[in-house]
Formats: C-alpha cells, structure tokens, sequence
C-alpha cells in the first residue's frame, strides 16, 4: 500500500524561505501533511521572519538555531540537528531548495537515515568549484531520489551528469509563483515614498556573495563601480544592505559615497517593489538575477559565472566580471534595452507540479 505524504520542508536562508512558500501553501491547499524545520542559518528578523509574517507560513515547527559560523561548525550542527527531528518526525520525504549550507545539511542528513531527498531546484551550474554554493549543488543533485530542474536546460544539466530520467523533471521555478502571489501585495507598498524615490528614477543593489565581500580590493570595486554608475547618470542606488556586507565594510574601513542610499534589508513586498521600478539592478545574488528576468527589469551581475545561463540567453543580464572592466558600457547597453524578453522560468505552478509528482509516487 502506498505510505501516504508526510513532507519535512528544509529552510535555512532568506531565500529558501520565499522559494519553499509556494510548496507550503500548496500542501496547505491539498491538506498535504508537512512539517517546516528550519535550521537557523538566518536568524535575523529581516533576513528570516519578516518572510514567514509577510507570506503567511506560520512559524517552524523546529528551529535548529545553528546560526552563523565556519562551515564545518554549522554543517556540524545542522547534521546533528536534523538527524535527530527527522528521525522524530518519520517523513515519507524531505525537501530543500536550492544551494545554501542548510540544503546541504538536508540532503546529507536524509541520505543517512534512508529518507527520499527531494531537491528543489535542481541542476543548476556554475561551474566554478571555488564557490561553495556550486559544491553544495552538485553534493544535493546526487544525493537526492527527486531532481526538481526549474528550466529545461537545469534537467539537461542533469541527465549529461547521468542522472536517472525518471527521477528529473521539470517544474518551473517556484519564484514564479511567489511572484504572481505576492506581487499584488507588494504593489500597495509605500517603500518608494517612504525612501523618496520616483519609479525608474533610481538603481536598486545587493551584494553578498562571499567571493565578492571578502576580498577588500574587490568589495572596494564593487562600491565605487555603483557609485561611478550613479554620478554618470544621475541616479541614486537604493541598496540593502545584507549584514555580511554591511561586517566587511566596516572590517576593511570602505567609506561609502552619498550615491550609495544604503537601508537594512527589507522584507520581500518592498524589495519586489523596488525591483519593478528599478531602472536597473546590479547584484551578484541568485534570486535578484531571476526576479529581475522575471519582471523585466534589466540587470547587471557582479560576478564571472552564473547558474541562471538562461537570463544571459535572453538578454534580461548581463555578466560584468568582478573586474568591471565594462561597466558603463554595459549600463549603457542595459538602460537601451527593449524589455520584451519571455520569461524562462516557468509558468507560476511550480508549487503544484512539485505536490503532483509526490502525490504521484513517480519516485519512492
Ligand atoms: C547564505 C548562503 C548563500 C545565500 C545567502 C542568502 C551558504 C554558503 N551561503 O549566505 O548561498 O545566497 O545565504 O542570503 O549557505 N548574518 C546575520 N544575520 C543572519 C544571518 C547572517 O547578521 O540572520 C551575518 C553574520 O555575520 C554571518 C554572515 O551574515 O556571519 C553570513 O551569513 P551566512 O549564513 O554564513 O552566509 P550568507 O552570506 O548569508
Ligand atoms: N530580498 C528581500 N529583501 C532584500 C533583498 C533581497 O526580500 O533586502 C529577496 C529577493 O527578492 C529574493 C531573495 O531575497 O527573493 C534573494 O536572496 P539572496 O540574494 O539573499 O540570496 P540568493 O538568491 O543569492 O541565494
């Protein structure tokens, strides 16, 4: 007899709590049992529960409280931590998103007590080892029973690395379906009053990526290449500011330009809302690259690789190094842009597809 579903939902990080939403509202729709653990990689208010208040998700059932440290301690934790609630809580299955050190800590523990791991948003590359995110990738992709491939070109990925046919399938990403939920909401924010600013009259950043914070010279490039861009073309740059960047700003003593309107980080309403009346957006975070693909908001990535190919294919991104040796350039080439590109990453119901296929029992 099939064991009916009793999913364990892993979060972590700011955005694997706005990913998972989709799948949590949806197993809520369809009286699917779940249990959220969350490992408390993110524990700032802003940077955690801000989201689960803002998107309606409740509270944890568990909370890990690992908080922030050296990779093998966190790990450490995290390990000890779900081995002991999943072992508790008996799931059929355990779901992560993405590639942060919580997914994993998921994929690991699940593997070691036998239980089905389910990876959202599967198949993504770099291809560049030195970022942890892309070990992390690569470790959850082959751990898991279940590869949820956002696009077709992740499931490609996947099935070139040998993975089982019958074990990938494509869903769509599930930001598409934050998106279209919540972006009603976000528009009756009055975040653009409230920091002074018109739409399209502003750029909108963030930077957090290890690679880019810490390393001083890079960091220091990074924050004069944004307010170069803001003095040629007379635009502030809205930027908050993620508390990874806001430490090695004040480790290295940087100074920042009056250019550079930096704020706390701010809940997810207010960020889509700045980011749909950005006039353009540099950043090296994932999610933003997508969003702004998604929203048809040009954007510029401060990094040498991508795991989202699809958004330079398309045209709504463009990759300016960590050198910046293009950078205005580009902004150019980016505020010329016709934003008529499609969306590649699916059609809003990647929360359902993900719910279909367990209810399925494609995979045990
Ligand atoms: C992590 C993920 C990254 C993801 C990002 C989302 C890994 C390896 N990195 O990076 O892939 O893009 O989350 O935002 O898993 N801090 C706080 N409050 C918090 C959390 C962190 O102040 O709630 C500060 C601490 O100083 C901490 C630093 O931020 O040392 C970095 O936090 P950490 O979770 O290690 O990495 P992120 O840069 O957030
Ligand atoms: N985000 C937010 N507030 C902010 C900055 C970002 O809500 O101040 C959201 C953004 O809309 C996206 C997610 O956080 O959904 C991206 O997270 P982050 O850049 O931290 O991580 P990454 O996507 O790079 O893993």
């Amino acid at each position: 007899m099939k064991r009916p579903l009793k999913l364990c939902l892993v979060v972590g990080t700011r955005p694997e709590i706005i990913k998972m939403a989709p799948i949590i509202l949806e197993c809520r729709h369809r009286n699917v049992s779940y249990s959220i653990i969350h490992t408390g990689q993110h524990y700032s208010y802003n940077l955690d529960r801000i989201f689960f208040k803002e998107l309606g998700l409740g509270a944890a059932a568990h909370n890990l409280e690992v908080g922030s440290g050296a990779l093998g301690e966190q790990l450490g934790k995290m390990l000890s931590g779900l081995a002991r609630v999943l072992d508790m809580e008996k799931p059929s299955h355990v779901l992560a998103e993405g590639d942060t050190n919580s997914v994993l800590a998921s994929a690991l523990a699940a593997g070691h007590l036998g239980l089905p791991f389910v990876h959202v948003e599967a198949g993504l590359r770099s291809y560049n080892m030195t970022m942890q995110e892309e070990k992390n990738r690569i470790a959850a992709d082959r751990l898991a029973s279940v590869l949820l491939a956002p696009t077709p070109w992740a499931a490609d990925v996947l099935q070139g690395e040998g993975a089982d046919p019958r074990r990938v399938f494509v869903t769509g990403n599930t930001i598409v379906d934050a998106l279209h939920r919540y972006l009603p909401e976000a528009e009756a924010s009055p975040t653009l009053d409230r920091l002074d600013v018109k739409p399209r009259g502003y750029f909108l950043s963030t930077l957090h990526r290890a690679e880019n914070t810490d390393n001083p010279e890079v960091l220091g490039r990074m924050l004069a290449g944004l307010e170069a861009a803001a003095r040629e073309h007379g635009l502030p740059v809205i930027f908050p500011i993620h508390p990874r960047t806001v430490a090695c700003i004040e480790a290295y003593g940087l100074t920042l330009g009056p250019e550079l309107r930096t704020v706390d980080p701010v809940g997810f309403f207010e960020f889509l809302l700045l980011e749909k009346h950005a006039r353009l957006v540099f950043t090296d975070s994932g999610g933003v690259q997508e969003e702004c693909c998604i929203l048809r908001v040009p954007c510029i990535t401060f990094r040498d690789d991508t795991e989202r190919p699809e958004t330079l294919q398309i045209g709504s991104n463009v990759l300016a190094g960590t050198h910046l040796a293009n950078l205005e350039e580009q902004v150019r080439g980016m505020l010329e842009k016709d934003r008529d590109w499609e969306n590649p990453f699916g059609d809003g119901r990647a929360g359902e597809r993900t719910i279909d296929i367990l209810v399925d029992g494609a995979i045990k």
